[in-house]
């Protein structure tokens, strides 16, 4: 019987990034059947992997928690019901396969026996035939073949993964994600970058409610919210609440830019980072209770006293309750005057958003090119992460052209190309000759029809790139620009 895998499970199993395994597929190298892999498919596509080895895999994840998915390490393990539950379909499992392990020693036992039997009064040819059936069963019985070490290694690391998580598509969308840990399953599709509908995230608005289509799931976290008899009977559930036990179906709506509510949303701030005199990072907290639902690329406005503006969002809303935003230090500019002078962690600011649709379209695999100039970084850098959590493209190329503040986070987008071998960072200085700067980045990308370029910076910045990249052959609708004050 063929071992059947889901797509997200293999990448993690052979330490590959989902978009390269969907390559493969695409590429017909590997054939799928419902998203599912069969296990003797992927060791002949995959004969090098190494199933007892997945430091690749870990640095890579490492650098990705480290650079946006900030984890907590207690919480590795899964909620001890769910783990039950697993390791009691885990026995279960093997149970089965012990007995029918016993079943086909009795049945060999028995043919020995007949074997004999009939032996008793065989004529010589079917003595020699006889013999050389039991011969043959007793050496390949003996004998493993010779990639079953292999296919066993696989299953092993197989079944450590389906009892530390659960695997889970959504419908009708198609996306898929990993529950790791003690997630719920609405914190796992936010860390995944999927922008599920939710309010309160613990239990009391009932907005997180999806149905369960197939698998089963475990309530891990209590809730006060009162479901109604008929949605129980129709198997609907709140995200917030509960964790699947094994690989589950689920139905709700994947909500774009334009269907995400604008929230007012008292926060504190965590800490203030100053990369240079002329820029710094606001990082704040929101309540456990009223987390930012937002998108990669979008803005919000902050509000602390006296001073008000608008800013790109830089993180990534896989961070959980945690935002960051970018302040310019502009003359006479009330608010970035208290974040490079006064605030500190622990003080209110007030969050109104989020707004604006520079977002990904997350339904194109095409490979992408971000463009930055000077602090349009913020929107862009939050546009990488959100597309490295969801694994959307073959490959991702960054370009920062700087502004006086130079690259402020040069190292982190350093720490990105190192990690991620589809990634790759370019810098460019301060442009005497923005035009130069531009033809010489359009002129490395002689197919430049096959990507998505998203750029972020001034109206007169973006103008001049979009008309670089339309002349070298990038459709108009593949450019997608954010424009930001000067
Ligand atoms: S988000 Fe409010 S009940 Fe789940």
């Amino acid at each position: 019987m063929s071992h059947l895998l889901p797509l997200s499970r293999v990448a993690k199993l052979i330490n590959q990034p989902r978009h390269k395994l969907q390559e493969v597929i695409r590429s017909g190298l590997l054939a799928t059947f419902d998203g599912m892999v069969e296990l003797d498919e992927l060791l002949r596509m995959f004969p090098d992997v190494k199933w007892d080895d997945d430091a690749e895999f870990r640095r890579v994840q490492e650098i990705k928690d480290k650079a946006f998915a900030k984890r907590v390490y207690e919480n590795v393990l899964p909620d001890k019901e769910v783990l039950a539950a697993r390791l009691t379909e885990l026995g279960d499992e093997y149970a089965a396969a012990r007995t029918l392990l016993l079943h086909y020693g009795n049945v060999m036992a028995w043919l020995d026996e007949k074997i004999d039997e009939f032996d008793e009064e065989a004529s010589a040819e079917t003595h020699h035939a006889l013999h050389s059936v039991r011969a043959f069963l007793l050496r390949n019985l003996a004998e493993m073949p010779p990639d079953a070490l292999l296919a066993q290694a696989a299953i092993a690391q197989e079944r450590i993964l389906k009892v530390m998580s659960a695997h889970v598509t959504i419908q009708p969308s198609g996306h898929e994600f990993i529950v790791e840990g003690n997630d719920t399953l609405l914190d796992a599709a936010l860390r995944n970058g999927i922008s599920l509908n939710y309010g309160c995230s613990n239990g009391n608005c009932g907005e997180c409610k999806a149905r369960l289509v197939s698998g089963e799931v475990k309530k891990v976290r209590a809730y006060d919210y009162m479901m109604k008899q008929a949605d129980k009977d129709a198997g609907v559930i709140l995200l917030c609440a509960y964790a699947p036990v094994n690989d589950v179906v689920i139905e709700t709506n994947v909500e774009g830019a334009h269907a995400i509510p604008v929230q007012q949303i008292s926060a504190k701030v965590k800490s203030v980072e100053i990369f240079n005199p002329q820029m710094a990072a606001l990082h704040i907290l929101t309540p456990r209770s009223q987390r930012l639902r937002y998108l990669g690329g979008q803005s919000i406005e902050v509000s602390i006293d006296g001073g008000r503006g608008r800013y790109a969002i830089a993180s990534c809303p896989c961070e959980d309750r945690n935002i960051e935003l970018q302040i310019p230090h502009r003359p006479g500019d009330v608010l970035a005057d208290a974040v490079f002078t006064a605030l500190k962690a622990g003080d209110t600011v007030a969050l109104e958003g989020p707004f604006g649709e520079f977002v990904l379209d997350e339904d194109s695999p095409r490979p992408v090119i971000f463009l930055a100039f000077g602090i349009g970084f913020a929107p862009i850098k939050s546009l990488v992460q959100h597309a490295m959590s969801l694994e959307l493209a073959e490959s991702i190329d960054l370009h920062w052209v700087a502004d006086e503040a130079g690259h402020y986070q040069d190292n982190l987008c350093r720490t990105w190309a190192d990690a991620l071998d589809n990634f790759n960072y370019v810098p460019h200085a301060q442009p005497d000759d923005l035009d130069a700067v531009l033809e010489a980045i359009v002129l490395d990308y002689p197919d430049l029809h096959r990507f998505d370029v998203y750029a972020a910076g001034t109206a007169a910045q973006l103008d001049r790139a979009r008309a670089h990249f339309v002349r070298q052959g990038l459709p108009e609708v593949r450019w997608f620009a954010g424009a930001i004050d000067a």
